[in-house]
């Protein structure tokens, strides 16, 4: 059985986080997700997610792609993660490209960079949710 692991917050869940998993998980049979906690987060990147960790693992456990959710709690779990739940591959979106390289290089772990889905992010929809455009847009549809 070939093993995919991927990180992340997936916060909001979109399309474009969809397009992610789907693409992670045709690469083998049993896809990980290891999901950023709500401390993690916020000690290591300053980010308060609009759901909480456990609603944001409730989405994705409902998701056909995802196998196992387990918790991010540090930037040096990742040789750790992939020595203990044996992965053949670890994913990630290419806005990450080359930092995941040493995964490679310290342990039999493929490194993949997939092409992120254009024009989508968790940031980008706060913005539009937040701009009085696409609100004015929005009443003028009423
Ligand atoms: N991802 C992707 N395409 C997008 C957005 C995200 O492929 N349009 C991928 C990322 O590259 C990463 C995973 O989905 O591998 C989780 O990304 P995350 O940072 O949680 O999502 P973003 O929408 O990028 O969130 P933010 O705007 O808060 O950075």
């Amino acid at each position: 059985m070939k093993r995919i692991i991927t990180y992340g917050t997936f916060d909001m869940l979109h399309y474009g986080h969809i397009n992610l998993l789907k693409r992670a998980k045709e690469m083998g049979d049993y896809l990980i997700v290891v999901l950023s906690t709500d401390e993690f987060n916020w000690d290591s990147k300053q980010k308060k997610t609009y759901f909480s960790y456990e609603k944001r693992k409730q989405l994705l456990e409902a998701i056909r792609y995802v196998d196992l959710v387990i918790p991010e709690e540090s930037w040096d779990q990742k040789v750790n993660d992939v020595t203990l739940y044996q992965v053949d591959t670890f994913v990630m979106g290419d806005d990450w490209r080359n930092q995941f390289d040493f995964i490679q290089d310290e342990t039999n772990t493929e490194v993949v960079y997939l092409e992120r889905t254009p024009e989508i992010s968790t940031t980008q929809i706060k913005k539009d949710l937040n701009s009085k455009n696409l609100v004015t847009e929005h009443k003028s549809e009423m």
